[in-house]
């Protein structure tokens, strides 16, 4: 239960890689983290890190593409944590897939979790932080929501989704308090791109390959992108807003 001295933040896709980070890296600046995903072995390992570096973290498991179970897990968060000020929306998937190849059912459940997942989120937690007057609302999308990557038809399509969400949350909210910021990130090493080079037929080519497409010559690191999530979520970032912030090694500037 929370102790009522520290904000409150709750973060999706806590259980692995940039999720992760962005909750240790809350706790770490003094939140409270709320974490939700569908993966409980997960949560608990991120409970364990946040614990042991002496910060509070709570897990509720949730599949964020269920608007009823998103509302309950919201209304559950306030009681028992008590009302996010900051609400990051990590929690995705990804399609290796052109048009042609994309499923339904594949597009469905990309644009679902990627797209759907944070409008829920975002519409169960902004009440919350209207009643108090402000609130920032930080959603990962990807250097896919900026340009098109090849082979990323549904994925892509969801990542410039979230960004055109993200800014006419920030449009409609700010003048109440609120803003909304989307962080497009660049290759990043986390568990997701483990297992697609796991799936390559030679994976260290596939990672060089990978790396290469920065201009720095490497992946990101899922600590990096939470030192982003931290600087807009803080103070320091008060004057963000609206904005997609690339964070790409200079992926994109090519
Ligand atoms: N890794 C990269 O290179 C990269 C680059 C750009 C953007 N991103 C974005 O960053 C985010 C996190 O990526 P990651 O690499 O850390 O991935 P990851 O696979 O390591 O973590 C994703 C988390 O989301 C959770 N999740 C998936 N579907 C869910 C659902 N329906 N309900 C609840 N939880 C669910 C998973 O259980 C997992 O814990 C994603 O939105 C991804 O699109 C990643």
């Amino acid at each position: 239960m929370s102790t009522g001295t520290c904000a409150v933040a709750a973060v999706t896709g806590a259980a692995s890689g940039i999720g992760r980070a962005t909750a240790v890296r809350l706790a770490h600046d003094g939140f409270e983290v709320a974490m939700l995903d569908i993966d409980d072995a997960g949560l608990a390992g991120t409970r364990d890190l946040i614990e042991a570096g002496g910060g509070k973290a709570h897990a509720f498991s949730v599949d964020l593409c269920d608007p009823l179970a998103v509302g309950a897990v919201a209304r559950e968060i306030a009681v028992t944590v008590g009302a996010p000020e900051v609400l990051v929306n990590v929690a995705g998937i990804g399609l290796l897939a052109n048009v042609l190849e994309t499923s339904d059912e594949d597009w469905e459940r990309v644009l679902a979790v990627n797209l759907t997942g944070p409008f829920l989120t975002t519409r169960a937690t902004l009440p919350l932080m209207l009643d108090r007057g402000h609130g920032v609302i930080i959603n990962i999308a990807s250097v896919g929501g900026q340009v098109g990557l090849a082979g990323r038809a549904a994925y892509c399509a969801s990542k410039a989704g979230l960004v055109g969400l993200t800014k006419a949350v920030a449009v409609d909210h700010a003048a109440e308090g609120i803003r909304c910021v989307a962080i497009c990130p660049g290759t990043v090493g986390t568990e997701w791109i483990g297992k697609i080079l796991a799936n390559a037929p030679d994976p260290e080519t596939a990672r060089a390959a990978m790396a290469a497409r920065q201009l720095d010559g490497r992946m990101g690191t899922p600590e990096e992108v939470a030192a982003m999530v931290a600087f807009v979520a803080g103070a320091d970032g008060r004057f963000v807003n609206g904005a997609a912030l690339v964070i790409d090694g200079g992926l994109t500037a090519a």
